[in-house]
């Protein structure tokens, strides 16, 4: 649909961007922290987590830099494991005052933090008891997310509850080093996930009823191959199991019933106890985070044993699922240099199916483009690939916004470099460069990108600039 005049985003919108934790803090075991499941990742060639992009010591200097770029909300992480380093328990008070710290520098700067309790790294502790697997680490999440409600009640406005919990169930490999756990675990892992996020609501809602609180899952349009009508209904199918069944329990606050229906057949639906559903039912959240980076293109299961292609996906690269649907590529797509499929388009109608099903505020909590990249002759990071990803989304969070999708804001990922989940920094994100190689933690130094100057002009403009290149 075309609109005849292009409206401006609203001058409450959330220009932001992201990071978490272990991906960007380093200092793993400094100051009492604790480690996490991430800790334990040790790559030969790419970079571990253990000294990351520094923020741990340069957090002032680089809210300056947020500062400069014109940020109006930064969503981090905190770290489960700085704060109690054995998942429960014993708080560690230097870890706690590290947050009190950024987040003092962050609201002095006049940037709202958004901010995710739980990034993928579950403390060390609690994963070799039994993990999600066990319903006392329901008890350490609220116990954790109880501390941090009541430490920045009136400073934090904007909670989100767990990142991406649908893609460490359909992508476990990084969160389980050397030992994914079997698909029923993970089915009865994920039951405990949806309940400690509702426990955390229902905490928020006793101790800063003001301040809102929602997920922050993978969500993305599926598209059918062709137009035969198997194919759209497989398309439907792994539309509901990747994303409604997560955004259903979180805004609805039940299963929705052809993902039971899946589960059931598959022998996966997980174990109840009395009280959980109601649980679900009456804290469900108040706007709705979503991780934004590609779309899927699926065809219908031939359900003879050769579904399951590629055999090595991430959680942009579908694995397709014998008896369920084939992941195909969609040749009408370019992709990154990392094989992700890019689709603006697919962002507005990811928005516009979220926004139709739950009638909740949305925000985007990542989107963005990992490549390679080096400092230039010159001394700069030219990065015109991030610039024309970039905008080509923002015009199409803008048409979402025309379409009446109600986008509270908008956190490309990432602010700074940081080491990617799987090819440490030989795939960059970030506005900002940080100088440093893969192995060899270098300068540290932080050197703005283009992409730095392009998106201060965006924010400074309200997005008017978005229609001048
Ligand atoms: C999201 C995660 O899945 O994608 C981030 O929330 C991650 O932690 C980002 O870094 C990009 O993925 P990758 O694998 O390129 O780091």
């Amino acid at each position: 649909m075309f609109y005849s005049e292009t409206k401006p985003f609203p001058e409450s919108f959330l220009w932001g961007a992201s990071t978490s934790a272990y991906q960007v803090e380093g200092a793993w075991n400094q100051d009492g922290k604790g480690p996490s499941v991430q800790d334990l990742h040790k790559p030969e060639k790419f970079s571990d987590f253990s000294v990351a992009s520094d923020h741990y010591h340069r957090f002032r200097e680089d809210v300056a830099l947020m500062k400069e770029l014109g940020l109006k909300a930064y969503r981090f992480s905190i770290s489960w494991s700085r704060v109690f380093p054995k998942g429960a328990g014993d708080v560690n008070p230097q870890g706690l005052q590290f947050y009190r710290d950024l987040i003092d520098e962050l609201l002095a700067a006049g940037i709202e933090p958004v901010v995710t309790l739980y990034h993928f790294d579950l403390p060390l502790a609690l994963h070799e008891q039994g993990g999600w697997s066990l319903r006392s680490t329901i008890d350490a999440f609220e116990a954790y997310a109880r501390l941090m409600f009541e430490t920045f009640r009136g400073k934090v406005k904007y909670w989100l509850t767990i990142n991406e919990q649908n893609v460490m169930i359909n992508h476990p490999a990084a969160m389980y080093p050397g030992n994914v756990p079997s698909q029923n675990e993970l089915h009865q892992q994920n039951h405990h996930m949806f309940l400690a996020s509702a426990r955390a609501v229902k905490a928020l809602r006793e101790i800063d009823p003001a301040t809102k609180i929602g997920p922050a899952p993978n969500i993305i349009a599926v598209y059918p191959k062709t137009s035969l009508p198997e194919d759209v209904i497989a398309a439907d199918n792994w539309e509901v199991i990747r994303n409604w069944l997560y955004l259903d329990v979180a805004a609805k606050g039940y299963y929705n019933p052809l993902a039971a229906a899946y589960l059931k057949e598959k022998g996966l639906y997980p174990h109840m106890e009395e009280g959980d559903l109601e649980l679900l039912a009456e804290n469900t959240a108040d706007f709705l985070g979503l991780n934004y980076y590609s779309t899927a293109t699926v065809s219908a299961a031939k359900n003879d044993g050769h579904d399951r292609q590629p055999r090595n996906g991430d959680q942009q690269t579908m694995v397709g699922e014998e008896g369920v649907f084939r992941a195909e590529e969609n040749d009408a797509l370019k992709a990154t240099e990392f094989g992700w499929k890019i689709d603006p388009v697919g962002l507005r109608t990811t928005l516009r199916r979220v926004y139709d099903r739950y009638h909740l505020p949305v925000l985007i909590t990542e989107n963005g483009i990992g490549g390679r990249e080096e400092i230039a002759a010159d001394g700069q990071v030219h990065d015109q690939y991030r610039i024309t990803y970039l905008t080509a989304h923002f015009r199409q969070a803008q048409q979402a916004l025309m379409d009446d999708v109600d986008l509270m804001g908008y956190c490309p990922w990432a602010f700074m470099d940081l080491v990617s989940t799987h090819q440490g920094y030989q795939k960059r994100y970030g506005f900002v460069y940080v100088d440093r190689g893969e192995l060899d933690p270098g300068t540290m130094n932080r050197i703005r990108k283009d992409s730095f100057d392009c998106y201060h002009d965006i924010i400074k403009t309200g997005g008017c600039s978005l229609q001048e290149n």
